[in-house]
């Protein structure tokens, strides 16, 4: 029940942030739902143009896309998404709801091996989020700190803890050696990596709902709802 209330209410919120088309941007804060921002409908400069006058209903619905195919085919998601939603099987040693489901041996669930190569963009999102985060603080030119900077560091902290804790990059970096214990250098970064891993659903829902509170926080401020208590240098 909890995460079908999670995931309903993360994807309503997203629908509306996704489409809402404004108050994504406030100096120095960018929403993670409109990074990057690639067409010149984006109210920030701090990514490149490159769509330049591409004009969708929204910058947003450009990149959503990648960060969600990700989140999408994740086995922790998977595993949450099948159970609560379709009963697939709703717990251990409980059958099936439906009799006929085939697991992921046959189309479309069989596309969701796909994960894999959603890592790789993810990294390239992370990095992107953290980008933002460094511009949070600048204020006017000048070195500060605000509470929109906080929220955009924890932001891009959960999501690389949420990415480098994904069963992908795991194996990238352990899987497919005959003998782990002769590539000492994977093993070590493997064996750290495991840390992360244990703890891959903790990170999947704390840096879910923090992307939610990142735009609606930037979303609160650049609609002149509240202001940004900050402090510069
Ligand atoms: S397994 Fe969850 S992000 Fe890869």
């Amino acid at each position: 029940m909890i995460t079908v209330v999670v995931l309903v209410g993360f994807t309503a919120y997203g629908l509306w942030a996704a489409f809402r088309n404004g108050n994504y941007f406030h100096e120095p804060y960018l929403s993670p739902f409109y990074s990057p921002c690639l067409t010149d409908n984006c109210v920030d400069d701090a990514t490149p143009h490159i769509f330049g006058d591409i004009s969708p209903a929204s910058p947003a619905l450009l990149i959503l896309a990648f960060p969600l195919g990700f989140r999408v085919t994740c086995y922790y998601y998977r595993k949450a998404y099948y159970r609560a939603f379709w009963w697939a099987p709703p717990a251990c040693a409980v059958p099936d709801a439906r009799r006929r489901y085939s697991g992921e041996t046959k189309f479309p669930l069989i596309l969701q091996n796909i994960h894999r190569y959603f890592f790789y963009i993810a990294l390239i999102f992370a990095g992107l989020l953290t980008y933002d985060a460094v511009l949070g603080f600048i204020h006017d030119g000048r070195f500060g700190i605000g509470v929109g900077t906080a929220v955009l560091v924890v932001n891009a902290v959960l999501i690389w803890l949420y990415t480098l804790s994904c069963h992908s990059c795991r194996h990238l970096c352990g899987g497919g050696l005959k003998r782990l214990s002769r590539a000492p250098l994977r093993r070590r970064v493997w064996a750290r990596l495991s840390v992360l891993n244990r703890n891959h659903m903790i990170f999947a829902w704390a840096s879910l709902v923090w992307i939610m509170i990142a735009d609606f926080y930037i979303w609160l401020v650049a609609a002149g709802h509240i202001s940004d208590p900050h402090w510069i240098a």
